[in-house]
């Protein structure tokens, strides 16, 4: 496994003690619930937006506690989205990280209630005294994670996306920044506002993860379409194509979005100049993500 790989996983396996450490655990009939918690957010996914958060921790000589606890709470709003996503009433599929999803697993109502509580306690570990002693610090957390998470984010994007919208490009754009792109970005907003960072490496780093969210989506639309579903563990096979969902591969096809990841990529890498060497593991993952065939 490359030095970058390691990096990874070992960022993954950090993520995942500290997120079983923090998810709930019942003893009554309520066990059901939080077991589909457990079952969503502690299953094998990449853990992607946690390491981001805790490479740039790194970059910027941050205390790991803080960043950690904030990428956990991070990690719990993509995985009720993950829930959600999957839903019969959304996309309705049945393999999620090569296990079946959680309304598959357990029932509807238990995955609509394992989201919502997966969420909640987002906003718990994260508001916790424990994240952060200066509350002003915490209370930006909350209020970015929010902005990142609802209308204005993800569930914003979601919207779009179910309502298919079709052939314009910016529409498209539009839709990826909210559904995939802001909770991305927020990944490594954790670190600018725990370490309270200047206006020029702020500017950096959000201009560098607007460009790696919208790759990061392209990348996955590329996989939709022609991804490996044992590898991928998730559906494949030109799905968002035959819902009538429109995306890049969808509007530019494939060889053509193939390009526009190229591009991006080194679109993506140059915002990190101001940082000098201190970004290269940073530069590193960039390729490395994009490279993902899963
Ligand atoms: C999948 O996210 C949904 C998208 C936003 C493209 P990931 O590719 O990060 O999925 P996991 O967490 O590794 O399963
Ligand atoms: C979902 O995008 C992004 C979320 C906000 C969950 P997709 O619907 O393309 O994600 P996958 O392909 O199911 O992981
Ligand atoms: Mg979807
Ligand atoms: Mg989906
Ligand atoms: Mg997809």
């Amino acid at each position: 496994m490359s030095d970058l790989g390691k990096r990874i996983a070992q960022a993954a396996d950090i993520v995942t003690v500290a997120l079983d450490e923090l998810l709930p655990r019942a003893d009554g009939p309520e066990s059901r619930l939080t077991e589909a918690m457990r079952y969503a957010a502690l299953g094998p996914g990449k853990r992607l937006r946690p390491f981001f958060a805790l490479e740039t921790g790194k970059m910027f000589d941050l205390p790991e506690r803080p960043v950690l606890r904030a990428a956990c709470a991070l990690e719990c709003i993509h995985a009720y989205s993950l829930v959600h996503d999957d839903l019969p009433a959304m996309d309705d599929d049945d393999m999620r990280r090569g296990r079946p999803t959680v309304h598959v697993q357990y029932d509807e109502a238990t995955a609509i209630l394992a989201g919502d509580a997966l969420q909640t306690a987002a906003f718990e570990i994260m508001a916790h005294p424990d994240t952060h002693d200066d509350g002003h610090v915490r209370s930006e957390l909350v209020r970015k994670l929010a902005i990142a998470s609802g209308a204005r984010g993800m569930c914003g994007g979601q919207m779009i996306d179910l309502l298919g919208v079709r052939d314009d490009l910016g529409a498209v754009a539009r839709m990826q920044r909210l559904k995939t792109g802001a909770l991305i970005a927020f990944a490594f907003e954790i670190p600018l506002i725990i370490g309270r960072a200047k206006e020029a490496e702020r500017a950096a780093l959000m201009g560098f993860a607007q460009d790696l969210g919208l790759a990061y989506q392209i990348v996955d639309d590329i996989l939709d379409a022609e991804g490996d579903v044992a590898l991928l563990g998730k559906a494949a096979g030109g799905k968002d194509a035959v819902k009538g969902k429109a995306n890049y591969v969808t509007l530019l096809g494939l060889e053509a979005a193939k390009e526009r990841v190229e591009l991006l990529a080194a679109q993506t890498k140059a915002h990190l100049d101001i940082f000098g060497d201190r970004a290269d593991h940073l530069r590193d993952s960039v390729d490395f993500v994009l490279d993902r065939r899963n």
